[in-house]
C-alpha cells in the first residue's frame, strides 16, 4: 500500500484514493430562484439518519447552482439506475442544457422529479454546513419511492455495474496441490459451457426452421457480412474444414435460404441471404433474442447486463491477430489477397 502523509499531499493521489470507494450515482434537482429547474449529479450522496430519516450530500462552492440550492426549501434526490449513464453525463455537464430530453413531472413544492430511477427521495432541506471547498446539505425525507432496476455504480474514476456477490457460484478455484480438472475455474471450459446451454435451448426453434446448429451459425455470419467465399468462412472460421463448409452452404442453398453468385475477381462464388432468407433469418434472431432474454432474467438483468459488458471486452482484449470477419477490412484484404 502506497503510504501518502501529509507532506506529499498529492491532490490526484488522493482523489484515486477516495475513488477506491465504490458509490452509486445520484441526481439532486430543485426549482432556482427565477423558478427554473436546476440539477446536478452528485456521488457525495450518503444515508445520515433513520429516525429522523436524514440523507445528505455535498456541492462545490463554485457550483453554478450554489445559490439556488442554498436558498432552495426543498430538494429531490434520484438514486440513477445502470442504465441512466447517459444522464448522469448530461447532469454532470455544465450549463443550461441539464434538461434537454428530460421530461420530468413536478413534485407538489414544483420540484422536478426524474422517471425510471433505481429510488428517489424528495427532501425538505434542513440544515447546511460548511464543508471546505463545498457545502454539505442534509435533508429529511418526506416522501421516497423505489423500483427494482439495479443501480449504476460509480468507481475509480469510472461507471461500473453492481453484481451481488453469491458465494455459491464462484468457481472452484483449484488449488496448487490438486491438478487441474476441467471442473476448475478454467475460463475455456466455462464459455465452452455456456455456449452450450445457450444452444440447447434455441435448437428446438432451429430445428422447426430445418436448420441444424452449423447451418445457424453461418447464416448468421451471412447476415451480418455480404459477399464471403467458401475459403474465407474456412481462414476464419478454423473449427471447420473447407468440406464442411462447402457442404453446409450447399444444403442452406438447397433449402433456399442462400444463393451463390458468382466472382470472376474472386475466382470462386459468393454468398448472399435469398429473400426468404432474409426474412427468415431475421425472425430467427428475432426469436434468438427473446431467447436471450428469457435465459437472461434467470441470471437478473445487472447480471445480464455485467455478463454481456464483460464477454464484449474480453472479445475485444482478444481479437489479437486473427483475422476479424466483422471489420470491413476483411473483404478487402481477403479480396487483395487473391
Ligand atoms: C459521477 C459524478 C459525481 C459527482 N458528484 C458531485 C458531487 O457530489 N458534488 C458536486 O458538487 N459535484 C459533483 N459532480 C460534478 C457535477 O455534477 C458537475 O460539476 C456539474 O456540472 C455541476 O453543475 P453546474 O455546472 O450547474 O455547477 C459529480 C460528477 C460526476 C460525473
Amino acid at each position: 500500500m502506497q503510504d501518502h502523509s501529509v507532506q506529499t499531499f498529492d491532490p490526484k493521489a488522493f482523489r484515486a484514493a477516495l475513488g477506491t470507494f465504490a458509490t452509486g450515482v445520484t441526481v439532486i434537482t430543485a426549482v432556482g430562484q427565477d423558478g427554473k429547474s436546476i440539477g446536478l449529479t452528485a456521488n457525495s450522496f450518503n444515508s445520515v439518519s433513520l429516525d429522523p430519516p436524514l440523507v445528505l450530500w455535498s456541492l462545490a462552492k463554485k457550483a453554478f447552482n450554489l445559490q439556488d440550492f442554498v436558498a432552495a426549501k426543498h430538494w429531490a434526490v434520484h438514486i440513477l439506475s445502470a442504465d441512466q449513464e447517459q444522464m448522469s453525463n448530461q447532469f454532470a455537464r455544465g450549463g443550461a442544457e441539464k434538461f434537454a430530453g428530460v421530461e420530468p413531472v413536478s413534485s407538489e413544492h414544483g420540484v422536478p422529479l426524474l422517471q425510471n430511477c433505481a429510488a428517489r427521495f424528495e427532501c425538505t432541506s434542513t440544515f447546511q454546513y460548511e464543508g471546505g471547498d463545498h457545502i454539505i446539505f442534509v435533508g429529511e425525507v418526506k416522501k421516497f419511492e423505489r423500483n427494482d432496476h439495479p443501480p449504476l455504480v460509480f468507481h475509480a474514476g469510472k461507471y461500473a455495474l453492481a453484481s451481488l456477490k453469491d458465494n455459491d457460484f464462484s468457481p472452484p478455484r483449484a488449488t496448487g496441490t490438486e491438478p487441474p480438472t476441467f471442473r476448475s475455474d478454467m475460463l475455456g471450459y466455462m464459455v465452452g459451457r455456456a455456449r452450450k446451454n445457450f444452444l440447447d435451448s434455441m435448437r428446438v426453434h432451429l430445428e422447426s426452421n430445418g436448420l441444424n446448429d452449423y447451418e445457424w451459425r453461418l447464416l448468421t455470419i451471412i447476415l451480418t457480412k455480404k459477399n464471403l467465399t467458401a475459403s474465407m468462412f474456412e481462414r476464419f472460421n478454423k473449427d471447420a474444414a473447407l468440406e464442411t463448409i462447402l457442404a453446409t452452404l450447399e444444403s442452406l442453398r438447397q433449402k433456399g435460404w442462400i444463393e451463390m453468385v458468382s466472382d470472376e475477381g474472386l475466382g470462386e462464388p459468393t454468398y448472399t441471404l435469398s429473400q426468404k432468407g432474409v426474412y427468415d433469418s431475421v425472425r430467427l434472431l428475432a426469436i434468438a433474442k427473446s431467447h436471450e432474454e428469457h435465459l437472461m432474467e434467470k441470471m437478473g438483468y445487472a447480471d445480464g447486463m455485467l455478463l454481456k459488458s464483460l464477454l464484449n471486452k474480453f472479445i475485444q482484449k482478444t481479437e489479437g491477430s486473427s483475422p476479424n470477419l466483422w471489420s470491413d477490412e476483411f473483404v478487402l484484404k481477403e479480396k487483395a489477397a487473391q
